[in-house]
């Protein structure tokens, strides 16, 4: 096989883009799965799959991340790696190379915006987080019952200073990183920040396995209970695998278009897909058996299932003080490791086209996302029975982004990578791969993905709202 040693630049004519690029090809798979793995791995991955009956939910999941996530994800930092601009401008520099309607750039467009939208719940939900470090660590869950846990999650919900307070630290603190730039800021706080989450993860494990219901939880997870699933489920499978893989929004995009020009791509992808995917297998094995291990907690608590559960838990074992403390700032890392790759885009887009330097790009588009969060804020409190089409503005912000704008997304690149852009082109940008892995992989990408991606979309909005 002929490993990277061709020297001199492809004859694709692409330029090294304006924003720097990572140090190694490694930088790159730990910047990837820092952006992959966050909440939706640790907060929302067990939550939903709580709200959906377990085992069957978790196997619609695997296949999704399987046909769908891991293809686009390869086809996105394909078009990244080529383009090597903000999405925005890789889609525009791509339509043009290719000569077609600038209506692809939809692509672009519609990533950027729901980036900004899941910042801005993302960081609500982070700033919880952050603030209970700081209860695990004061000892506040002691000894406490499922409900004293609930009081404690509750008074937080209902107190929207603090949310707001928590949720505007955690901003600054993406801003922070983000303004440093991709060699600088990104690259060095993945290469630190991703190996402490992945210790911190399996000392929880182990927590778990020695103090929690250790079968219960195996068995919730993966056994086949298929009478549990609904096509809303299945919707909502599909719109966390692109999710969790930080797909349909351009991150991944954003990050391929800084990415070494000899990498390989599949092996990679492959990578970050793998790691993702184990964090929240992981993840879901140190919280059920422990949820299970208590039986005033319900599995299908919802968005606080982690919130309640794990304290009291935590609260109620030896050394589940100092685990819980740990486990928090595990949740935060991996948190604040994603929202940098939710910004970015729009960031490189504002510097590249309009003129903004890094500081003021980073500190307009924070402002918007935290506006746009007080929303989501007041959703859990003042506005908390305010409904549209049943949804409160979070949930609302959260349906409407994962499984609606990211599928969407992620069904137009699939489209525009495996239909509309020449084979060729595509072939010389992934000519580090074998015969046989290119084509299989873009014969599921041409047919196996967007089909399923339409099919589970039609089926999943037709049933949420009829
Ligand atoms: N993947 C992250 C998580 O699981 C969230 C995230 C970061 C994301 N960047 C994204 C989701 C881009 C969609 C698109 O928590």
């Amino acid at each position: 096989m002929a490993e990277q040693d061709q020297s001199g630049t492809t004859t694709s004519g692409t330029k090294r883009g304006v924003h720097g690029a990572w140090a190694s090809r490694w930088t790159f798979v730990m910047a990837a799965t820092g952006s992959a793995v966050g909440l939706g791995n640790i907060w929302k991955f067990p939550y939903i799959v709580g709200e959906n009956g377990g085992g069957a939910f978790v196997l619609v999941y695997l296949v999704c991340i399987l046909l769908v996530g891991i293809p686009i994800m390869v086809a996105e930092v394909m078009l990244g790696r080529r383009g090597r601009q903000s999405p925005i401008n890789t889609m525009r520099y791509l339509t043009e190379e290719a000569g077609l309607h600038g209506a692809w750039n939809a692509i672009g467009w519609l990533g950027v915006t729901a980036g900004l939208m899941i910042l801005s719940y993302y960081a609500v939900i982070a700033g919880w987080a952050l603030h209970y470090v700081g209860q695990m660590a004061s000892g506040a869950f002691q000894g406490a019952s499922a409900e004293q846990a609930g009081a404690i999650f509750g008074n937080l919900l209902a107190d929207k200073n603090t949310l707001i307070y928590w949720q505007t630290i955690f901003l600054l603190l993406t801003m922070a990183i983000v303004i440093g730039g991709v060699t600088k800021g990104l690259g060095v706080a993945v290469r630190i920040l991703m190996p402490m989450l992945f210790v911190l993860l399996m000392i929880l494990l182990v927590f778990s396995y020695k103090h929690g219901d250790f079968e219960r939880g195996l068995n919730f997870l993966f056994s086949f209970n298929y009478q549990a699933l609904t096509w809303e489920g299945v919707l909502e499978a599909l719109g966390h695998a692109f999710f969790t893989l930080s797909l349909g929004m351009g991150a991944i995009m954003a990050y391929g278009a800084y990415m070494p020009e000899h990498a390989r791509i599949g092996r990679t992808v492959l990578a970050v897909g793998f790691i993702d995917t184990a964090v929240a297998l992981v993840a879901g094995l140190a919280i059920f058996p422990i949820v299970f291990a208590n039986p005033a907690i319900e599995p299908g608590a919802g968005p606080g299932l982690m919130f309640v559960s794990l304290p009291v838990a935590f609260g109620n074992m030896t050394g589940g003080l100092l685990f819980g403390s740990f486990f928090f700032v595990l949740v935060t890392l991996a948190a604040w490791s994603s929202a940098i790759s939710l910004i970015e885009p729009a960031v490189a887009y504002l510097v590249e086209s309009k003129g903004f330097n890094r500081i003021t790009a980073n500190l307009s588009l924070g402002l918007m996302a935290w506006v746009v969060g007080l929303g989501s804020v007041l959703s859990f409190n003042e506005w908390a029975d305010t409904r549209v089409a049943g949804f409160t503005f979070f949930e609302f912000m959260d349906f409407l982004t994962s499984s609606v704008m990211l599928p969407l997304t992620g069904l137009f690149i699939a489209i525009f990578v495996g239909w509309i852009m020449k084979p060729d082109t595509v072939r010389e940008e992934l000519d580090d791969e074998s015969n046989r892995v290119f084509f299989s992989w873009r014969w599921v990408l041409r047919f196996v993905s967007p089909l399923l991606v339409l099919v589970v979309f039609v089926l999943g909005l037709y049933k949420t709202f009829w």
